[in-house]
């Protein structure tokens, strides 16, 4: 097996990155991935910062172990935690982060009012404070609102109904709805629940999410070191991380294989 036969890995701390795998898969549908989802350690967004770094250190070792030939880190909690860290032990391999799509939201209107919703460990980051002085501009007004428990919900597959409606109401009940223009998902779970997220904001909101975006960033990267798979080769999904676990295997591929 050469290398470009080896798969990508790609990692999140529950079916969150699902939205970005989808992205992956469509880019480059010849490509083995393997998907792992950290369910014994969820959720990172309420840890701390040197919590989620050891966890995502520790995970990323073992699939390194693996023989993967990429690593998308589809969490943004993740990403801001140890992204640095992994770049400075792992210098010459192909790794690729998320982060909150605020600049597009920011620019597409002179003075948008975007929402921003992540976890609290991510708005809390360096790295998305320097996100935010390097692309915020005089006119936008940005609300940053974290959502502690919204990824617990989406991770039983409640996207819709009842459960994730009255926590949505809740969440945006002192949020100016009538002004949002936009909302940024900064969180890999949160496109699973775009529907009843922009039904909870009124409906007339413009959603951005970084997965297109990363998954993009992925191939480019993957392309520039020639590693990407031959056209011949079949593609496929491997979910880690299954025993004690299928219920959430089998709401991942719900997500993954559902239009
Ligand atoms: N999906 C993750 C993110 O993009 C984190 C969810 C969590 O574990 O709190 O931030």
């Amino acid at each position: 097996m050469t290398k470009a036969n080896q798969p990508i890995a790609v990692l999140d701390s529950g079916i969150g990155g699902i939205s970005v795998l989808k992205e992956l898969v469509k880019l480059m549908p010849n490509e083995k991935f393997i998907y792992f989802g950290d369910f014994d350690n969820a959720p990172y967004g309420t840890k701390t910062m040197q919590e989620v770094r050891e966890i995502t250190i520790k995970n990323t070792r073992m699939l390194m172990e693996m023989g993967v030939k990429a690593l998308v880190v589809a969490c943004n909690t993740a990403t801001g935690a140890a992204v640095r860290a992994l770049r400075e032990m792992y210098p010459d391999f192909p790794l690729v982060g998320i982060e909150p799509a605020v600049k597009p939201a920011v620019t597409e209107k002179a003075d948008p009012t975007v929402l921003i919703l992540a976890t609290p460990l991510t708005l809390k980051q360096e790295k998305f404070e320097a996100l935010l002085s390097r692309v915020a501009t005089d006119n936008a007004e940005i609300i940053c609102l974290p959502c502690p428990g919204l990824m617990e919900i989406i991770d039983e597959g409640h996207v819709s109904g009842e459960e994730i409606d009255s926590y949505l109401q809740n969440l945006f009940k002192d949020i100016p709805k009538d002004k949002i223009d936009s909302v940024v998902l900064g969180c890999t779970h949160y496109p699973h629940a775009k529907e009843a997220i922009v039904k909870a904001l009124g409906g007339n909101v413009k959603v951005y999410d970084g997965g297109l975006g990363t998954a993009k960033e992925a191939k480019r990267r993957i392309e520039l070191l020639m590693l990407q798979a031959p056209e011949e080769q079949q593609g496929s999904v491997t979910f880690l991380n299954c025993d004690g676990h299928e219920e959430k295997i089998r709401i991942a591929e719900r997500f993954l294989y559902d239009a």
